[in-house]
């Protein structure tokens, strides 16, 4: 049959309608218009909302930071008490196989729960590892009416998000910033390391990246990591947990990498390590290592991780970006669990040269060049037994 170049146009037309409609159609389907949106992301505007106050702390709790965004809670409440217990199958695997990641990451709940009974007026009395018969008992909150205190950090809450991108190379960090950092640790047990000038930065930035291309040449490991990546839209309204696209900071590209095919788990760890290497490392103004006396110990993992969560609010009351940096950490953990050299926990030791504490949380900071997106968090009705 001899198209006629009518026949040609027209049917070249109908291809182009074609395949730009199905482009609109990925793109509804895979959220691109929608960034934030669904009941996914509704705890981060109805925090305040819930009938009763123990659920409004929760509430506030469930938008911590925690590790691979896995939410590894389960909360029981009553008028006057919450129970915050770990979830050991919502556990990252092999990227963590001593749990450090899943109690610094209930920790960070207990920061967001202490700041919202006091705003509440329910002054909170704290018990961190309640019960030494059960390791999954995390904390234990036992809340008395007083006047509410609602504090800055609290007010932050639903404004502290993990930022992955580009910071602002032009923009170095006031001393007095580091120092006022310093000042918000008030657990015991509890150091922070800073690596701030060129030739630290260089030091941190080397084992960050040496430990990033181990973890994704250790299959497990990378594929316990990838097991958080929630690529498929409904997927990820569905979970409402993991890892997403809108929260890796790729700015104008992110809605054309939601429209394309999903990528494998090594395309994936690919871009990882090319955004760790060009962007997240080289743009940090410095890097930090919260350090605990005993990294085995889960009351000091808790204690770390209400730290970690206290300095993200406050960064983000002074528009600061942050993020955790774990790989060295998740590496030097791995290099136990399998029994091989300790190559990565060898430059860890070098970098925090003490052995008397245990790096546990490794950041970066600095000031954001673009805004951050949410995360997803489940809900109340998934995470109070
Ligand atoms: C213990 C712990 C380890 C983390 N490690 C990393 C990390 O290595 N890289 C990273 O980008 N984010 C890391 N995060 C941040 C989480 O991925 C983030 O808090 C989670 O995805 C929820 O997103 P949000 O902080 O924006 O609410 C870590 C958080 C915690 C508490």
């Amino acid at each position: 049959m001899k198209l006629s170049r009518r026949d040609f146009l027209k049917f070249g037309g109908v291809t182009l309608i074609a395949v730009a409609g199905g482009t609109v159609l990925r793109a509804l389907d895979q959220g691109v218009f929608s960034v934030g949106q669904g009941a996914a992301y509704e705890p981060w505007t109805n925090w305040r909302d819930a009938p009763t106050p123990t659920e409004r702390i929760v509430a506030a709790g469930i938008l911590a930071s925690n590790p691979h965004n896995s939410q590894p809670w389960i909360f029981r409440i009553t008028d006057s008490t919450i129970d915050l217990f770990a979830e050991p199958e919502r556990q990252i695997g092999v990227i963590d196989p001593f749990l450090r990641e899943m109690y610094v990451g209930l920790g960070c709940a207990v920061e967001n729960m202490m700041l919202a009974a006091e705003a509440e007026g329910l002054s909170p009395t704290l018990g961190l590892m309640p019960d030494p018969t059960d390791e999954t008992h995390a904390a234990h909150l036992e809340l008395i009416h007083s006047s509410p205190h609602p504090s800055k950090l609290y007010s932050v809450i639903p404004n502290r998000h993990t930022d992955r991108g580009a910071y602002d190379t032009a923009r170095s960090i006031a001393p007095k910033i580091f120092e006022e950092i310093e000042v918000l640790i008030a657990e015991a047990n509890l150091h922070l390391f800073w690596y701030k000038d060129e030739a630290a930065r260089a030091q941190f930035s080397e084992v960050a990246i040496e430990s990033v291309e181990a973890l994704i040449a250790d299959e497990q490991q990378s594929m316990d990591s990838h097991a958080w990546w929630r690529q498929d839209w409904d997927q990820l309204q569905e979970t409402a947990d993991g890892i997403t696209l809108d929260a890796q900071a790729l700015g104008p590209i992110t809605p054309i990498a939601k429209i394309f095919p999903d990528l494998s788990r090594q395309q994936n760890d690919a871009a990882f390590v090319k955004n760790v290497r060009e962007i997240m490392l080289p743009t940090a103004a410095a890097f930090g290592i919260l350090a605990v006396r005993d990294g085995n110990n889960s009351t000091q993992r808790l204690n770390c991780g209400r730290a970690w969560e206290r300095i993200h609010l406050w960064g983000t009351t002074q528009g600061l970006a942050m993020q955790p940096l774990n790989q060295m950490c998740e590496r030097v953990d791995r290099e136990i669990q399998l029994g091989i050299e300790p190559v990565i926990g060898n430059a860890v030791r070098a970098l925090v040269n003490d052995d008397s504490w245990h790096a546990i949380m490794p950041f970066r900071l600095g000031y954001p060049t673009q805004k951050t997106n949410l995360s997803p968090r489940r809900g109340l009705g998934k995470v109070i037994a």
